[in-house]
């Protein structure tokens, strides 16, 4: 079929979804077809040209036709076990694909054990999930289509079926891949459009390119701050000396002490042991999303004791679309993350990163740091994220759940060592 066909095929697909009974009138604006889901220009200031092309595998190139199809399947409720539950029920392009949920909700309601976190920038990951459980895009996407608190499906066979009962879809796979739909070629498709989901062209990046005025002089503070003084660097940079203005990610794993008190993540990491000792992906999923294990992050896939409740430092931009925050969606303002910081977190947790200490960070630094990340806002999102900070900013003065000044401007805690294995 000449690729020219392409696009007609999936104009088809999008009519032939609107007008069945799966999506209802409230969901129209969260599909393919809405400005936010198209992909994104290549020619956005502070885009790494190098690490873009780099992301994409030599065994699934992108093509007009694959992405195309790609961004219907995102799309799709159809993968699901019970035609409710679509990949952007969770990550839904109005909010910079997240769910605006603490911990995300799938078939029935079901609720997981951890944040949704955003697919813009994803294909610069190292590894993807909270705990890096899958190394590429294109297996993370298998992943989340038979957990059965998410999309439910008893294998991806049967995401395949429904989808090949779609005539439309049958012509899409054939123009994308020249065959008959197929698992392999269906992650390959999701995959291929979220490379084209590309977040930059911030304020940020605009004073990064040379335009000094591009940001605030609050903002150039938080800046100087995260690299400095805050220690934001020490994790989300390249190296304590190398700043990372592109993906503000070490591309690591880290123990900041997010709510590990509430666990007792040694008789957890027992169990983990024990039941993950011969365990594939799906297994460590089911963990990761659905048990109290979910706790010990890393560790599920290492189980090295040094990665109990370690979690994959993440990127940073279009922040004030993607709150909650943390793993577990535990903290609602970027106010109160800071917060966690300067106290030095996580008392009585063996495992926290020896980076996490208290910082002495005043009230003024704060509101610099928070200025900071405000201006790693891409323009599609600049009057959602005016509109959120005001919101978290009103918020912040009557509600500081995580600020404890004396232990921010007191001296580092002695360190607990790990209890014997
Ligand atoms: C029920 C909600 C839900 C659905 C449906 C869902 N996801 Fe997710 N997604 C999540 C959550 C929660 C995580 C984090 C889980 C973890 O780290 O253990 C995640 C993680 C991811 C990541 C990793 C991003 C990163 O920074 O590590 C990508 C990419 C992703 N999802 C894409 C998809 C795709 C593609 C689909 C559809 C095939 C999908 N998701 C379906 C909730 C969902
Ligand atoms: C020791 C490493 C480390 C340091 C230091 C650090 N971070 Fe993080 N950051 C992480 C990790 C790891 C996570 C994810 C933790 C989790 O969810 O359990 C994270 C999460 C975040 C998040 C939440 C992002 C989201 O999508 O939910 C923000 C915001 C953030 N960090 C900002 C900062 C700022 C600002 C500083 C400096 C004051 C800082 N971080 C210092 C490692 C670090």
């Amino acid at each position: 079929m000449p690729s020219t066909a392409g696009p007609k095929a999936y104009a088809l697909i999008l009519t032939a979804l609107c007008s069945s009974s799966v999506i209802r009138a409230g969901d129209l604006p969260n599909t393919a077809a809405s400005p936010l889901a198209q992909p994104r220009s290549m020619r956005q200031v502070g885009l790494p040209a190098a690490a873009t092309r780099a992301s994409i595998p030599t065994d699934n190139p992108q093509t007009p036709e694959k992405v195309a199809l790609g961004q219907q399947l995102f799309f799709d409720a159809h993968l699901s076990a019970d035609g409710t539950i679509a990949c952007s029920t969770c990550h839904d392009p109005a909010r910079a694909f997240t769910d605006g949920k603490a911990v995300s909700a799938g078939i029935g309601g079901r609720a997981g054990q951890r944040n949704s976190p955003t697919v813009l920038n994803a294909l610069y990951n190292a590894t993807q999930f909270w705990d890096g459980r899958a190394a590429t895009l294109e297996q993370q996407a298998a992943l989340p289509i038979v957990n059965s608190v998410e999309m439910g499906q008893p294998n991806l066979d049967a995401a395949v079926a429904s989808i090949a009962a779609i005539p439309q879809y049958r012509q899409a796979f054939q123009s994308a891949f020249g065959t008959a739909p197929n698992g392999t070629d269906l992650v390959r498709a999701i995959a291929a459009y979220e490379r084209t989901q590309v977040a930059f062209d911030s304020p940020f990046d605009h004073y990064i390119a040379g335009e000094r005025d591009a940001i605030d002089p609050a903002a150039r503070r938080g800046w100087e701050l995260f690299n400095g003084r805050a220690r934001c660097n020490k994790c989300h940079a390249l190296s304590d000396k190398t700043r990372d203005s592109t993906n503000f990610t070490d591309n690591d794993f880290h123990n900041i002490g997010v709510l590990i008190v509430r666990h007792n993540v040694v008789a957890l990491a027992k169990q983990a042991r024990q039941m993950l000792a011969s365990a594939d992906a799906a297994a460590v999923d089911r963990a990761a999303i659905q048990t109290d294990m979910s706790a010990l992050g890393r560790f599920l896939v290492t189980k090295k004791e040094s990665d109990i409740a370690a979690f994959k430092t993440p990127n940073l931009r279009n922040l004030l679309l993607t709150a909650p925050y943390f793993h577990d969606g535990s903290q609602a303002t970027l106010w109160d993350v800071i917060d966690h910081y300067n106290k030095g977190a996580g008392l009585n947790n063996p495992y926290l990163d020896e980076d996490i200490v208290p910082l002495a960070l005043g009230e003024r630094d704060i509101d610099d740091l928070v200025a900071f990340m405000a201006s790693l806002t891409s323009p599609p999102y600049k009057e959602a994220a005016a509109l959120e900070l005001a919101r978290q900013r009103k918020l912040s003065r009557t509600s500081r759940p995580q600020r404890d000044t004396e232990r921010a401007f007191g001296p580092a805690p002695v360190r607990k060592k790990p209890p014997p294995p």
